[in-house]
């Protein structure tokens, strides 16, 4: 069944509805560390910069968001994590927080709403697009991985919760090596022993019922 799916930036009106939607987002995490939720203080931040956050409805509901933020120089810029030069800085936008309502998902929203905020940040004149995912959210890191971006990092973040860190160069385009490996998604070890020899994180097997998940990885 295709949806009337309607996507529109968002502005300091749909502070509530996000927020609702938000709630209800946390209120069904398989694990409360894989979405890191976000305050009204914070929203109302992301709401004051044009084009920082874009949503899905259906008829009048909200049904999924995406947001960005620019980190400028702040110490949490994600380049930082994968050793971008200091130069490069000021030219990281982080690709925030995404999420679809439970009733809604499987319609590669998530995908849609990444391509759609990786144009913004082009078009605002931003060179790096990163993230960060656990190593819990296989869905997510999946449609990351598919809009280009690659595990470039892997380490604790907030409250301690592992969290691989995605980095596209926007102008850049991938070019894989040859020499490839395959490791399970829960193997931090292994990702970090990959990650040390300078490989990437390219994409994910498909999930299968009671197989483990395993990523991908190349010399780029
Ligand atoms: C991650 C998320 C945004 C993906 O939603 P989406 O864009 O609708 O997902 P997709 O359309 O790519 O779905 C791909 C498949 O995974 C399934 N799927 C999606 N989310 C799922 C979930 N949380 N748990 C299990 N399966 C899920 C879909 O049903 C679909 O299966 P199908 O191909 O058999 O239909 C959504 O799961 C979500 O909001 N999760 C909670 C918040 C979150 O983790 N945000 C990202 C933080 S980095």
């Amino acid at each position: 069944m295709t949806l009337p799916f309607d996507m529109k930036f968002l502005d300091a009106g749909s502070l509530a509805e996000l927020l609702e939607l938000q709630n209800i987002i946390a209120a069904n995490l398989p694990f409360p560390e894989i979405f890191m939720l976000h305050d009204e203080e914070y929203l109302r931040d992301v709401f004051s910069r044009d084009h920082s956050a874009i949503g899905v409805r259906v008829g009048e509901m909200l049904i999924a968001f995406s947001i960005i933020r620019i980190p400028g120089l702040a110490h949490d810029n994600l380049g930082r994590d994968i050793n971008l030069p200091e130069e490069e800085l000021g030219k990281v936008a982080h690709l925030q927080a995404a999420a679809v309502h439970p009733a809604y998902r499987g319609h590669g929203l998530q995908r849609k709403l990444t391509f759609a905020h990786l144009n913004v940040i082009e078009e605002l004149g931003y060179e790096h697009a990163c993230c960060t995912v656990s190593p819990k959210n296989p869905v997510s890191l999946g449609n990351y991985l598919s809009c280009g971006l690659a595990i470039e990092g892997l380490r604790p973040k907030m409250h301690g919760w592992w969290r691989f860190i995605l980095h596209r160069n926007i102008r850049q385009a991938n070019q894989l090596g040859i020499e490839q490996k395959r490791i399970a998604i829960s193997d931090i070890a292994g990702h970090l022993d990959l990650l040390s020899k300078g490989f990437k994180g390219f994409r994910i097997s498909p999930q299968c019922e009671g197989k483990q998940v395993q990523v991908f990885y190349a010399k780029f």
